[in-house]
């Protein structure tokens, strides 16, 4: 079970197996904010401690570094340390937030947080408890009792609106953590688990129960009739049949309401089809349908958080299998919208499956299309593991991302669609061809071929290959799946909803 997280009193504090407060210091001393009660249920809070002492607990004054007091009989405390200077950056209560929930190891715990130190109430508890719940997410082993960890505010009585600000925060924070570990979930779940038709049925599950959404899933017959030939052409290889899941939150009707239409790479299991994967390649393509499971936690979240705004999610499935049946380079598939693709590399499937999801999406001539792709291992060779690639071909939309990005701490890097290299994906057979350059720009030349499926519509393509999955646990990121994106996917919607 996933941990938990509410709003309390220090009346809690009696009640739990960890006391945390957070200290912040310098080279001399680590001082604990003035708000924090000297005595709390039982225990002595010192109101600081000398920078010597810090060190040789392990407390250094590195955001989110910690130490454990152990008591006899009455509860633990736990220092966190907040860095030396005040805290503003929303990512530095993230890693609190999953610094607590990590030394609790299972325990109930009480964070006391001073209100002197919360200038924007939702943010920061929203904040807290994302980083505790993502951090806090085990793919084996998750029947573990669920612990609760207690946010206390201390200090002079909060205004009534800053009070509820603080809770509304907190239940944004469960709702979006529970959202990300539902995808996170999803990706880490082997292939063979989760062939398409298991997917979607989990997307159905979920997105059905939820108010204002409508889900549905086309079978093979129904993508057959909508002509979606990327998709099929990448399935055809596969005995698993393919799936599209097409989702729509739609919370007023009657009005006419911002709408975004996100589409996401659901290749459950990517061995690059004829154009094999070498074994030490294909090692983590389970985590190939990140983009769908991201779209699908997305537009459950925003419905849950009950945002203001229209939503759909489109997210093809399939698997890249080679075999008697599987598309062969030097193939010209025909996607949705009649355009033509000679196929020259089947590992470059992505880009097929999109074109037919981005071409439904451009018929429903929403204000904004984002799509998620863990697209080109290019994207990973130029930015790392750590920074995803944003294409944008409208400046205002990528502005709103990237300000959503610097909220959501997952950091995004512009990319340009340069226009030179439209020449690279040009064919001699069809409209264009699925690879660019050899070693050459290849987040670029997939992007570019993206692009002309969006019908000039404001559009943005998160490429994901490389943060898509962490190698180790960092932060609040546990080791595989981190769902990069939905969160900032999510601030961005709210963003739009905040301002219809
Ligand atoms: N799913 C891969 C991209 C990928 C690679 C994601 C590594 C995560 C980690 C994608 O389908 C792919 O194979 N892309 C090829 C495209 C090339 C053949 C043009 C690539 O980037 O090598
Ligand atoms: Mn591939
Ligand atoms: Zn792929």
């Amino acid at each position: 079970m996933e941990r938990t997280a509410r709003l309390g009193t220090t009346n809690d504090a009696d009640n739990v197996t960890v006391i945390a407060v957070v200290a912040r210091g310098d080279d001399q001393e680590f001082r604990v904010s003035h708000s924090v009660p000297a005595h709390v249920a039982g225990i002595d809070i010192p109101k600081s401690v000398s920078a010597a002492w810090a060190q040789r607990q392990g407390l250094s004054s590195a955001v989110a570094s910690t130490t454990t007091l152990r008591s006899v009989g009455g509860s633990d405390l736990l220092f966190v340390s907040g860095g030396s200077e005040s805290l503003n950056e929303l990512d530095e209560w993230r890693r609190i937030g999953a610094a607590v929930s990590k030394s609790a190891s299972g325990n109930s715990v009480a964070l006391l947080l001073a209100l002197e130190d919360v200038s924007e109430p939702h943010r920061v508890t929203q904040a807290i408890v994302e980083g505790a719940l993502l951090s806090s997410y085990r793919y084996r082993g998750g029947d573990e009792e669920a612990a609760e960890l207690v946010i206390v505010p201390v200090g002079p009585l909060p205004t009534v609106e800053f009070h509820d600000a603080l809770a509304s925060g907190v239940a944004a924070g469960v709702t979006v953590g529970n959202a990300v570990n539902w995808a996170k979930r999803l990706i880490d779940t082997p292939a063979g688990d989760l062939p398409p038709k298991e997917l979607a049925k989990r997307a159905v599950q979920r997105l059905e129960a939820l108010e204002h959404v409508s889900v549905s899933s086309w079978a093979e017959s129904k993508i057959e009739d909508e002509r979606l030939g990327g998709l099929l052409g990448v399935s055809q290889g596969s005995a698993q049949p393919p799936r599209l899941v097409l989702a729509t939150y739609d919370p007023r009707p009657e009005e006419d309401l911002p709408h975004v239409v996100l589409v996401g790479k659901g290749v459950t299991f990517d061995s690059g089809g004829l154009s094999l994967k070498s074994g030490e390649g294909m090692m983590t393509m389970k985590t190939d349908m990140t983009g769908a499971a991201v779209v699908l936690s997305v537009i459950g979240a925003a419905a849950e958080l009950g945002l203001s705004i229209k939503v759909t999610a489109i997210a093809p499935m399939t698997e890249n299998l080679p075999s008697h049946r599987a598309v062969k380079p030097g193939d010209v598939l025909t996607i949705r919208n009649g355009m033509t693709i000679e196929v020259l590399n089947t590992d470059a499937e992505g880009r097929l499956i999109l074109a037919d999801g981005l071409s439904l999406a451009a018929e429903l001539e929403p204000d904004a299309i984002i799509d998620v792709a863990t697209l080109t291992g290019a994207q990973n060779v130029a930015l790392g593991d750590e920074i995803g690639g944003l294409f944008a071909s409208d400046d205002a939309l990528a502005e709103q991302l990237l300000l959503a990005s610097a909220a959501s701490g997952e950091a995004l890097c512009r990319l340009p669609l340069f226009e030179n290299y439209e020449s690279h994906i040009e064919s001699d057979v069809a409209d264009m061809k699925n690879i660019g350059k050899p070693g050459k720009a290849g987040a670029i030349s997939a992007a570019l071929l993206l692009r002309r499926f969006t019908n000039s519509l404001p559009w943005a393509h998160f490429d994901i290959a490389g943060p898509g999955r962490s190698d180790a646990a960092r932060g609040y990121y546990t080791k595989g799946a981190t769902a990069f994106t939905a969160r900032t996917i999510l601030e961005y919607l709210s963003n739009v909803s905040a301002n219809a």
